[in-house]
């Protein structure tokens, strides 16, 4: 019986769908699935996760109980979840996007918004719903004893549900974004954050990426639940359970990120860029367009810096890559407009005949991010919050002579924080300053930082951090 499990929103692959009802299977996108895809087929993991497109829903009812690997697919052991696409619409765009990752990364506007009134009531219904497929979906792929991997704010629910089904499993949860502090969490309704932190203590071991917020979630679960906190332990005791705390740092595969970086789609598009942009120096961005990621202040402080050194005019181009992301959001489709408006504007203001201050691109294209982080002088990595950011771990590896302007914010500035460049996300003059430093960093100075962060960046690649979990369900 299987001894491992992982279970993931988004899972390692997807499907689409032909007219002529052709499926065609692809790798998932997402940060947690490139640091999971690996490591889980090595280690014989079952994953267990959602279908979330038309064509997902097609392959899973043509497997057999829903194991992809059993009809056929080289997914590694998988099965996914054909939730009813109203249920998952509510739980994951309603609750998971729209209220629970708002709250974790601090994005409500909050004079007019969340309002928790009986739509909201029918939505957490679905979460709850979904998060009961996914626990007795577990209940049924697991061996005795088996150890389960929960992963992210999708499934806060799943560990306690499992626990009530399964009490034999060692269960874990991991939260890859970060926590809000108890004053933000509590905009919630009091018996959904309850249920939220129940749901997680729920497991035997709750993750997170960063002490920061591992120290919030311990925050909430005093202040919200009156549990007993011991924070030099990481233990939190409530109802008589004890869950520990832990904090595991995602990290990258340096060689494998290298070895894909060299192959010859990346290195065309790395000439094909050579050739768009000459010998100007680079500052480059990479990200979901996603509200926490802060792209709208990240070209405000372009425009800054080009009005405040017009030496630079003419000599760097800054490549905006904003990947579309979650457009089922009203707020998304919104902020992506936003970002178009501000890039027109640049243009408008700095283009001549001959340069091209700014390359903005919405297409999401994989070799094409890699050719660009290969080439920057600088990479700007400037979110509101974020639980780690992989995007500052991988730039400094395939750059090593790029300097690094990166948010406190951002999980990732734990560890890359004293080779960085450091600002604060909401300061646009202070981010375009540092944009100016990055440039004009001496090369002896911008290599030793380099070696730094790639040291740091390198330090837990996720074959470890996946073992580093297990060991600690024993
Ligand atoms: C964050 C979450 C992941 C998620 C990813 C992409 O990194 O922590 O769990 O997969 O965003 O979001 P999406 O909604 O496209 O799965």
């Amino acid at each position: 019986m299987n001894s491992v499990l992982v279970a993931s929103n988004r899972g390692p692959v997807s499907f689409t769908v032909s007219e002529d009802g052709e499926l065609t299977m692809k790798r998932g996108g997402g940060g947690l699935v490139s640091g999971l895809s690996g490591v889980a087929k090595e280690h014989g993991v079952v994953w267990v996760c959602a279908a979330l497109s038309d064509g997902d829903r097609i392959a899973v009812r043509r497997a057999p109980g829903g194991r992809l690997d059993h009809a056929g697919y080289a997914t590694g052991a998988l099965r996914m979840l054909d939730i009813p696409p109203a249920t998952f619409h509510r739980a994951y765009n309603a609750v998971a996007n729209s209220t629970l990752w708002f709250v974790n990364h601090l994005l409500y506007d909050t004079p007019n918004a969340p309002s928790f009134g009986t739509r909201f009531a029918r939505e957490w219904e679905s979460y709850r719903d979904y998060n009961g497929a996914f626990a007795l979906a577990l209940a049924e792929e697991a061996g005795p004893h088996a150890r389960v991997m929960v992963q992210d704010y999708h499934l806060t629910l799943t560990p306690a549900m499992l626990r009530a089904e399964r009490p034999d499993l060692r269960v874990a949860h991991f939260s890859h974004t970060p926590w809000a502090p108890p004053e933000y969490f509590s905009l919630l309704p009091d018996e959904v954050a309850r249920e939220v932190l129940e749901g997680i203590l729920g497991a035997d071991h709750a993750g997170f990426l960063t002490d920061r917020w591992a120290r919030a979630f311990m925050d909430c679960c005093e202040s919200v639940l009156g549990a007993r906190v011991d924070r030099r332990l990481r233990t939190v005791v409530h109802e008589g359970r004890a869950t520990r705390i832990g904090v595991h740092s995602l990290g990258v595969d340096g060689h494998a990120l290298w070895e894909r970086a060299c192959e010859p789609d990346v290195e065309s598009h790395m000439a094909a860029l050579r050739q768009q942009v000459g010998d100007r120096r680079l500052i480059v961005r990479i990200d979901r367009t996603e509200l926490s990621k802060n792209i709208v202040r990240g070209l405000m402080a372009y425009g800054e810096f080009l009005a405040a050194h017009p030496e630079w005019h003419g000599r760097v181009v800054h490549l905006a890559f904003a990947y579309p992301s979650r457009h089922d959001l009203p707020e998304y489709r919104e902020y992506t407009a936003s970002v178009q408006r501000w890039a027109k504007e640049i243009e408008d203001e700095y283009a001549t005949e001959d340069w091209d201050p700014l390359i903005l691109n919405v297409n999401d294209d994989y070799p094409r991010s890699l050719a660009a982080y290969r080439m920057a002088d600088v990479l700007l990595v400037n979110p509101i919050r974020d639980g780690m950011n992989l995007v500052a771990k991988e730039g400094p590896i395939l750059s090593p002579r790029c300097a690094l302007v990166l948010s406190r914010e951002a999980g990732a500035a734990a560890e890359l924080g004293p080779h960085a460049l450091m600002v604060n996300p909401y300061d646009v003059t202070g981010t375009a300053a540092a944009l100016h430093r990055a440039l004009v960093m001496p090369e002896d100075e911008r290599r030793r930082r380099g070696e730094r962060l790639r040291e740091a960046a390198t330090a837990l690649p996720p074959d470890r951090w996946l073992a580093a979990q297990l060991d600690a369900l024993g």
